[in-house]
């Protein structure tokens, strides 16, 4: 009998989102905007909200931690980590480094961040398969990352976001993988000024009208890419889009379909409607997570559709403002992601527009030095917390679920945080956190 082909595939997916939820409806009544335009111009319905002790950092090792699912044999084939992020905390560390020590991944592996705006974490994927088919009885950790944040009362503040995703990558046969990607990929860059954060700011810069506009032409010039390759390729039954806002998945669907000579209108609607907007229901309840976006539509995908999947074949486009596109393709085998999504989202607390700006300057003031506070309490299932800077080192603690693999399941935290061993935090300072911990 002949050897199935193993290929570096997508195994598994996991999410991880912050503590709150604001609704954009309370948003639009603050701002004096029409719900309507956020509902259905943008297609946004909730934004994921950080608390205390929650950032990119903790975000990723949430992700790469439920991807490991406390199995330590999953644990002692990890040989790489890496993390797409375009909202990191240091300007030097990466985050996967901090990642290696808060699960334990072993000493000889590969760690370290991808950063091209939304495009980080395709770039990470394509690197991790070509890995694996080198080191097949490896995995590799893919983890996309990032808390979107914009000007206060900006056009951009509608599409503020925060969560991580994690892509486990390993060498297996197409039919024992969750997505099998395209030997092909059609690419597409160029030098653009239409979103950026310069080092100075915690807010992106964006020329919104020309990054969509910059959006759809490398969506465009990516596909003729691809299809220049691939002579014959089949129908996708889906259509994944990196949504910055729902709508804009939209947006870029028509663009694609005119392109392909479609303009018929009742058409346009129900292609949409069957291929693209079943993965869109978690981007509508989280907001932008950056480079995280398109593949947070994947695992929405995974746990709408579950087993009906398999065999099925999705097109996905990545673009990460700069500007750098990717328009790929994938066949789904037997392992479907189940990542848990709908739980997660429903399990956020609900807070209004005065908690969500008190949380948003609250976590500004924990990005500056001494802003260590030991006691901020984790929310319930987060294994890590990050407790502020202390002697401009940040300090993470692993909590009794982040320490406790085989808890996995129950996912409780059985007693009051502790900081990592070794790292024992000293005195700790309160005031900038008054009135918002817990
Ligand atoms: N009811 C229903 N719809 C309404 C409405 C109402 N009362 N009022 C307005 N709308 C519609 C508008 O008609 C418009 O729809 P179309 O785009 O289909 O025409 C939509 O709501 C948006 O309204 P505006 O045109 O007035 O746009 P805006 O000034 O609110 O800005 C934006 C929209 C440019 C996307 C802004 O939110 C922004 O700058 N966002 C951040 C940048 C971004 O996401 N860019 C996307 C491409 S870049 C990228 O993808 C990288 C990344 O992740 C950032």
């Amino acid at each position: 009998m002949v050897e199935e082909q193993k290929d570096g595939v997508i195994l598994d997916v996991s999410v991880a989102v912050p503590r709150y939820v604001l609704s954009h409806d309370a948003l639009a009544e603050a701002r004096g905007i029409d719900p309507d335009k956020y509902r259905y111009g943008l297609g946004c319905e909730e934004m994921s909200v950080c608390g205390p002790g929650e950032d990119t950092v903790t975000l990723a090792a949430e992700a790469a931690w439920r991807l490991l699912k406390g199995d330590p044999e999953r644990l002692s084939r990890v040989g790489m980590c890496i993390v797409g992020t375009e909202s990191n905390v240091d300007a030097s560390k990466s985050i996967a480094s901090t990642l290696h020590g808060l699960l334990g991944l072993r000493p000889a592996c590969r760690v370290f961040d991808i950063q091209h705006a939304c495009y980080g974490a395709t770039a990470a994927l394509q690197m991790a398969r070509s890995w694996v088919r080198q080191y097949p009885r490896q995995l590799a950790l893919v983890i996309a990352s990032d808390v979107a944040r914009y000007e206060r009362c900006s056009p951009g503040e509608p599409t503020q976001g925060a969560g991580a995703v994690g892509l486990l990558i390993g060498a297996a046969s197409p039919r024992d993988a969750c997505l099998t990607l395209s030997a092909v990929s059609g690419t597409y860059a160029s030098d653009v000024n239409d979103f950026w954060r310069p080092t100075y700011q915690k807010t992106a810069c964006v020329k919104g009208k020309f990054s969509v506009d910059c959006y759809l032409k490398g969506m465009v010039e990516a596909y003729d890419d691809y299809k220049a390759q691939v002579k014959a390729s089949a129908v996708p039954e889906h259509m994944l889009f990196h949504a910055p806002f729902p709508h804009m998945a939209r947006k870029a669907h028509r663009r694609l379909m005119v392109h392909q000579g479609h303009t018929d209108e009742i058409f346009l609607a129900d292609d949409y409607r069957r291929r693209v907007e079943p993965s869109l229901w978690a981007n509508r309840r989280v907001g932008n997570i950056y480079t995280g976006s398109l593949y947070l539509s994947l695992a929405a995908l995974c746990e709408q559709e579950g087993d009906d999947l398999t065999g099925c074949h999705a097109a996905l486009f990545s673009y990460g403002s700069g500007s750098c596109s990717e328009y790929f393709t994938g066949r789904f085998g037997q392992a479907v992601a189940r990542p848990g999504l709908q739980a997660m989202l429903d399990a956020r607390d609900s807070i209004g527009v005065s908690r969500y700006e008190v949380l948003s300057d609250a976590s500004l003031a924990l990005e500056q030095n001494q802003s260590f506070c030991e006691d901020i309490a984790p929310r319930k299932g987060q294994p890590f917390t990050f407790l502020g800077i202390r002697d401009h080192e940040r300090v993470y603690r692993q909590n009794e679920i982040g320490r406790r693999g085989e808890d996995f399941a129950r996912e409780r935290v059985e007693s009051l945080p502790r900081a990592i061993p070794g790292r024992d935090p000293g005195v700790g300072q309160r005031p900038l956190l008054d009135g918002v911990a817990g």
